[in-house]
């Protein structure tokens, strides 16, 4: 979507709409895990907004930058006593200075906590995360727990060293709304677009030359581009979780990603339980953006997922860690329990190695249980 058709406030489309409700989930869940338990008492939590908009639309009336201070302050209201972190801080970046201005007049009607401070910062996204570093500086080098949501109208304007430099903290998360719509049609203009100067700063090296193909259709260079962007955060230090989903509307198909990036597993096991919580049965659906052809999301039915978990492992003895990680970074489920049920239910496992002292009951995997699943080299016969 191009930023020059809209005035300061706009219309939100569905997927929008999705979008905030999913952010506003997952800060909820972000604010009273990281609140009640966090890596150092009295830590302070940070959350930025890098392309915060005007906080409201004309037919909706909070955008991200006001349900995070929804969220923050029903967080500290509900925990009371048991808050264990030091003050919430929320900074919100915004270039436009109508959008800014649109933005704290909205900012001021919000009854926040006395103990959730937030900033705006009328500057591009990193300039502001600059002016942000320099004001709370443990936030980006110690485990103080850093949230970045950086949505931007189309592909630039996040440069890949300035979201490698977020999540070189060690207690920092992003979630990234990636245009890969709009990376395809700068790979297909060329020269024109400026291309080489923009693609190299979406992805942080010229990777991109040689994994976005030249002559495949417009939708696979998009998948592409998603897929490149996700090894080049799984590249980063200590990033071992990266999780795509694309958002789709229900007409028409649009090639719109929002990627998550944490070191730590229970980060994305509380997107997926975001994910879950959100009603899909409106204008727009979360899809799978692992697979080639998007699956929509079934948290009913592990089947389809448990099929590509067994392909990938047949024949092989699995920690059940690995299979954690595995469930978490390429299905839309937080664990692999219910797909290794299936797996057994079709007699494809050959045997469950158990950890000293423990039991199990057939069709249950606790990672209290087990230590590793030997699974069989079959085929699978299941009709599906
Ligand atoms: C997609 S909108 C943000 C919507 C908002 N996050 C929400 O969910 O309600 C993108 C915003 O980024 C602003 N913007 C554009 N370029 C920017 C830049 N380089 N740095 C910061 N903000 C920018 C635009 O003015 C626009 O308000």
């Amino acid at each position: 979507m191009s930023s020059k058709k809209l005035t300061t406030i706009w219309k939100a489309e569905p997927h929008t709409i999705a979008k905030i409700d999913l952010l506003s989930a997952y800060l909820k869940a972000w604010f009273s895990i990281l609140g009640t338990k966090p890596p150092r008492r009295n830590a302070e939590l940070l959350y930025v907004d890098g392309f915060a908009g005007p906080g409201e639309y004309t037919n909706h009336p909070t955008g991200s930058p006001i349900v995070a201070l929804e969220a923050a302050t029903s967080a500290l209201n509900t925990h009371g006593a048991r808050w264990k972190a030091g003050d919430i801080y929320c900074a919100f970046v915004e270039l436009d200075p109508a959008r800014t201005e649109n933005l704290e007049r909205k900012l001021s009607t919000v009854e926040s906590h006395a103990r959730v401070h937030a900033s705006t910062y009328a500057a591009t996204f990193v300039d502001g995360l600059i002016a942000i570093k320099a004001a709370r500086p443990r936030s980006f080098s110690q485990a103080y727990p850093l949230f970045v949501f950086i949505d931007p109208f189309g592909a630039t304007g996040a440069p890949f060293t300035a979201v490698a430099e977020i999540l070189s903290s060690p207690s920092s998360e992003v979630l990234i709304n990636l245009d890969a719509d709009g990376i395809a049609r700068i790979f297909r203009a060329g020269d024109d677009a400026n291309r080489d100067i923009l693609l190299t700063k979406v992805f942080g090296d010229t990777s991109w030359q040689e994994s976005l193909s030249f002559n495949a259709d417009f939708v696979v260079q998009c998948r592409q581009a998603l897929e490149l962007y996700k090894r080049r955060l799984r590249t980063l230090p200590g990033i071992r979780y990266v999780f795509a989903f694309e958002m789709r509307g229900i007409k028409d198909s649009i090639n719109y990603f929002l990627v998550f990036a944490s070191g730590h597993p229970l980060g994305l096991e509380k997107m997926k339980e975001a994910m879950k919580s959100i009603d899909q049965s409106g204008a727009y659906t979360f899809c799978d953006a692992n697979v080639r052809q998007s699956l929509l999301f079934r948290f009913d039915d592990p089947e389809e997922f448990a099929r590509q978990l067994f392909e990938r492992h047949k024949g092989k003895r699995v920690p059940h860690d690995e299979l954690h990680d595995y469930a978490l970074n390429d299905t839309p489920f937080a664990n692999p329990k219910r797909m290794l049920k299936w797996i057994e239910e079709n007699d494809l496992i050959e045997s469950v190695e158990l950890l000293p002292g423990k039991t199990r009951r057939r069709g249950t995997f606790s990672e209290d249980a087990v230590r590793a699943i030997i699974f069989r080299q079959g085929v699978i016969h299941a009709q599906g």
